[in-house]
């Protein structure tokens, strides 16, 4: 089986990395370093007794969680798991949906980023601040429901394959 998929699958195609998971690692590696960054400023602020920490721990918490560690590894997922390629799906899944997941997750996240600091800062408050932290919710939530509905099937095959397979 192995052999017979192997056969047919040119060495690029097996090796070439998606455009999804390029640009969802790039992306990640900027919030591990900016999260890694926040966090050392956080260190330093506990040293000197500032009284802001607060304010930024929890953005440095998602940055790190949403940011970077799930989507590197939702990234990795996309480009790893076996699919099944065919000619009008030649990624074996809809590269646009898992554009806009991309697209969900980072809005959503740099939302609270936003909002979040200010709101603990007592700069901004009130309904704004419940309805933003609402809607970034939201849109992560739905980067979450594509991903699971995207890669939920893949978690079924054993191998990848470069043609379609009809049964
Ligand atoms: C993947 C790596 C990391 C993860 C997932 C992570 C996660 C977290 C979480 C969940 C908190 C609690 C946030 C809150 O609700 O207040 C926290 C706090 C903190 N982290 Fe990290 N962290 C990471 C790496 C780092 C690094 C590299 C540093 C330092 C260079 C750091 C420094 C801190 C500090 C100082 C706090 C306390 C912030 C406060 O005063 O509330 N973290 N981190």
């Amino acid at each position: 089986m192995l052999d017979r998929i192997l056969r047919v699958a040119p060495v690029a195609a097996l090796t070439k990395m998606d455009k999804v998971t390029r640009l969802m690692g790039k992306l990640s590696l900027v919030y591990l370093a900016l999260g890694f960054i926040l966090g050392a400023v956080l260190m330093a602020g506990k040293g000197l007794s500032a009284n802001w920490g607060s304010a930024w721990g929890s953005i440095h918490a998602h940055v790190l969680f949403a940011g970077w560690f799930v989507q590197f590894a939702v990234g990795i997922a996309y480009w790893l798991l076996p699919r099944r390629k065919s000619a009008d799906r030649p990624l074996g899944y809809d590269e646009r949906l898992a554009l806009l997941a991309c697209g969900l997750i980072n809005a959503g996240l740099l939302l609270r980023v936003a909002l979040e600091p200010l709101f603990n800062l007592q700069v901004i408050h009130g309904p704004l601040v419940t309805v933003g932290l609402t809607f970034s919710g939201i849109l992560q939530a739905g980067a979450g429901l594509i991903w699971a509905f995207q890669l939920w099937g893949r978690f079924f095959r054993r191998y990848s394959a470069t043609t379609p397979i009809t049964k």
